[in-house]
């Protein structure tokens, strides 16, 4: 036995020790709770038994509420049952899949595509899949935890570039020499800042280099782009991204993720992406609702119109009464404050106003970046928006 280890009887019970773990999380105000919603997440809520109006949701387009959207859901629980109660590989790969798949490769112009049960498990699956021992990994600064876990558990060496600095990016490129491949990985609309990646210099600087291209559309897609097809295809880059990479559970209203690109790719991920592999394949309902969702957005491209030009508004509203609020066009809007204390108990003061708007703190963003992440709804009337302008301007805005 090793003489260092301690005796088993000294050793902490499970309960003591995330006792005290959860303790420390208390103390520095980082402790996450869950908050229950008892109703349909559309632009207001019910928690509590009260209603709250809804300013961080991820469903941008009120497309999780949308009538087809639902009715599609419906159809394919008649028709599949409510589960693919198996993995893809086995007997879990259905129709609904299929004709997904199909949909989301016409829609990005790619020659296939592939759906992920969560788009967590497709970043994991894509990096580990393509990269590994001996291979580069270079990646924004604020890329998404999925992402970043995907670097790690690949193996590859990773080296993080501030955040879209292509001069950074290229430096690193250019030190590259010894390794087989190089993942250049970015996000193309950022989660927490709403910002937009600058993917021409980036595709450019990458190709120069010989590294592959991977854009995280999850921001993106349904909202950017001609039908919602994402940044990459508003800006015409197409070809110039070899890994498209986008998620169905937020402006598409549905779960899941999709991964598009050429076949090859494709047929790799089948065979290689152990989070496709080894996990039940998405529900047959998920699948169908997120087709519809495409659908709706290629049909009303004014919906995304109508919500970013109403966040553009909001933004320098806010902007104008001196809160914190970068420049971004998206429908994500950053109040940043800074420190977790006031973040927190302006997101509780807002909760008393009847506003739900989430605080995001560290280790989703960086240490004194605490913020409130406004997200905004095509949904939300003018009326709601008003209701959430002037409440922010009188909590946050005694914070400037
Ligand atoms: C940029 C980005 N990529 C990937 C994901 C993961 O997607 P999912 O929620 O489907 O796992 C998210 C958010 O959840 C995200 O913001």
């Amino acid at each position: 036995m090793d003489a260092a280890a301690p005796a088993p009887a000294e050793r902490t019970s499970l309960r003591s020790a995330l006792e005290r773990e959860l303790r420390s999380i208390d103390d520095s105000g980082l402790r996450r709770f869950l908050r229950c919603i008892e109703s349909a997440q559309d632009t207001s809520v019910r928690i509590d038994g009260r209603d709250y109006l809804l300013f961080c949701s991820n469903n941008y387009l009120g497309l999780a509420n949308h009538p087809e959207v639902v009715a599609a859901a419906r159809e394919a629980v008649e028709q599949y049952g409510a589960s693919a109660v198996s993995s893809r590989l086995v007997s879990g790969h259905m129709r609904a899949h299929q004709h997904l798949e199909d949909r989301i490769a016409g829609w990005k112009g790619t020659e296939a595509a592939l759906a992920f049960s969560t788009g967590y498990q497709a970043n994991i699956g894509v990096i580990t899949s393509l990269v590994g021992r001996g291979d580069l990994v270079v990646s924004d600064e604020l890329n998404h935890a999925s992402i970043i876990d995907g670097c790690r558990l690949a193996r590859a060496q990773t080296a993080v570039y501030r955040h879209c600095d292509v001069e950074q990016l290229e430096r690193i490129l250019t030190a590259a020499g010894n390794a087989q491949r190089v993942l250049v990985v970015t996000e193309s609309v950022f989660s927490m800042d709403g910002d937009h990646a600058p993917l021409a210099n980036i595709a450019a600087v990458a190709r120069h280099y010989g590294a592959w291209i991977m854009v995280d559309e999850a921001h993106a897609a349904g909202v950017f782009g001609p039908g919602g097809a994402g940044l990459v295809a508003q800006l015409g880059l197409h070809d110039g991204v070899d890994i498209h990479m986008g998620t169905l559970g937020k402006a598409l209203g549905s779960f899941g993720a999709y991964v598009a690109g050429s076949r090859v790719l494709i047929d790799q991920l089948i065979n290689r992406a152990r989070s496709f592999i080894f996990t039940t394949g998405l529900p047959p309902a998920a699948a169908a609702a997120a087709e519809a969702a495409i659908d709706v957005c290629s049909r009303e491209p004014e919906r995304a119109r109508g919500l970013l030009a109403r966040a553009a508004e909001l933004g320098a509203r806010l902007r104008s009464a001196g809160l914190n609020v970068p420049h971004v066009d998206s429908q994500i809007l950053p109040i940043i404050i800074g420190q977790v204390r006031p973040t927190v108990d302006t997101a509780e003061a807002l909760l008393g106003r009847g506003i739900y708007v989430a605080a995001i703190r560290p280790p989703t963003v960086a240490e004194g970046t605490s913020r409130l992440r406004l997200s905004l709804m095509a949904t939300h009337s003018r009326k709601q928006i008003d209701a959430v302008a002037q409440a922010l301007i009188e909590t946050a805005g005694s914070l400037v």
